[in-house]
């Protein structure tokens, strides 16, 4: 018997989706690199490439992106639902439970049909929206807004949440953040959905599973730890030894370290140009400066070099989430 720690050792299927070389630095969806992606693509055009291995004609987008907002919407039920939740609980919990509750609601919950599954993936993805800016109107004490068809999913979201028609920028970064979060090949939350999916439970309890495993520190919720920590450094000058610190103490700096890279996250790259146009916009987050200084102190110091350490997905992302008024814990 031989335990193999964090799956080193063990391949336990592979992503037609994703291709990731984690020594260069590369990421692609369906062979088509994250970069060309988040300059020229929209989440929708993604996500048809992600479930049907192609890119969507201009009329196969279209029909595409109708089928979606048409799911926008919850229903009275589960906006009811939203309202009871006690105004403290933590989203992350509340998107969990509340896409748990979506198979309530669904009488094909149980269909594994090709066709009842598209159907799913389309209801929990386009009502997700609705779920995260709702329940944060409701915690405020406003009225939930309506979604607005008319939009795309990034721009509706952020009118669902609040109740303002987004700039050109913010809408472009929420659009860019959710094509780099898309897919990630076989990551944690996705290894957790297919363990549950692959006991032939349902779409539902399987995404269920996926937020669980994405809400935790060391994956998904690691972007909001990095906002903590950033303002728990005070300034620039004491960058250096708050890293000293942390190694000291063997405490993990958040937003650094990945499982597969092994070099610069491709997507933190991307995040860092969107953070500038979108600062543009808000004006400079003045966090910008401790974590570029961060990320100068460890990026030459032997510690990080010798275990190729380097900033990831979240790091950046934060400043981007914290500059459009995200409450922190909305982040991931
Ligand atoms: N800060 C300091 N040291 C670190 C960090 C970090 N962020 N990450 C890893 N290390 C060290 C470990 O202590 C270990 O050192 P050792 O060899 O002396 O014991 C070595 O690097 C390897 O660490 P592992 O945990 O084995 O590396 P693994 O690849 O399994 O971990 C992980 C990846 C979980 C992401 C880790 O780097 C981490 O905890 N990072 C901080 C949290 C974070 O940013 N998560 C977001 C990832 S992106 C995403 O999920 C969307």
């Amino acid at each position: 018997m031989h335990i193999d720690k964090g799956l080193d050792n063990t391949i336990i299927g592979e992503s037609r989706k994703s291709f990731i070389d984690g020594q260069a630095g590369i990421l692609e969806y369906v062979g088509i690199d994250i970069d060309d992606l988040a300059r020229n693509s929209t989440f929708e055009e993604v996500v048809f490439l992600l479930w049907n291995d192609r890119l969507p004609t201009a009329a196969e987008l279209e029909s595409f992106e109708t089928e979606l907002r048409a799911e926008y919407s919850l229903s009275s039920e589960m906006v009811g639902m939203l309202k009871s939740i006690p105004h403290d609980a933590s989203p992350m919990h509340v998107l969990r439970s509340m896409v748990s509750s979506l198979a309530l609601e669904d009488p094909d919950c149980n269909d594994q049909s090709l066709e009842s599954e598209r159907r799913k993936a389309i209801r929990v993805l386009s009502k997700t929206p609705a779920i995260i800016a709702g329940f944060d109107r409701c915690r405020r004490g406003l009225e939930l807004i309506d979604p607005d068809p008319s939009l795309n999913m990034a721009t509706n979201f952020l009118w669902m949440l609040n109740g303002e028609m987004p700039g050109e920028a913010s809408a472009r970064a929420i659009d860019v953040c959710l094509i780099l979060h898309a897919d990630h090949g076989i990551n944690a939350s996705t290894f957790a959905a297919m363990v549950t999916i692959a006991t032939q439970s349902d779409m539902y309890s399987a995404l269920t599973s996926a937020v669980g495993t994405l809400r935790g520190p060391l994956h998904g919720g690691a972007n909001e730890r990095v906002m903590h920590m950033l303002q728990s450094i005070g300034g620039h000058d004491e960058v250096e030894s708050f890293v000293m610190n942390s190694l000291e103490n063997k405490t993990r700096i958040m937003g650094f370290g990945h499982r597969v890279y092994k070099s610069y996250d491709p997507r933190a790259t991307i995040i860092k140009k969107t953070a500038d146009e979108v600062f543009k916009v808000t004006g400079m987050n003045p966090l910008l400066d401790i974590a570029m200084k961060l990320e100068e102190v460890a990026l030459s110091d032997s510690y990080f070099i010798d275990r190729n350490l380097y900033p990831n997905v979240d790091f950046y992302s934060d400043l981007i989430y914290e500059a459009m008024g995200f409450p922190m814990d909305m982040f991931t």
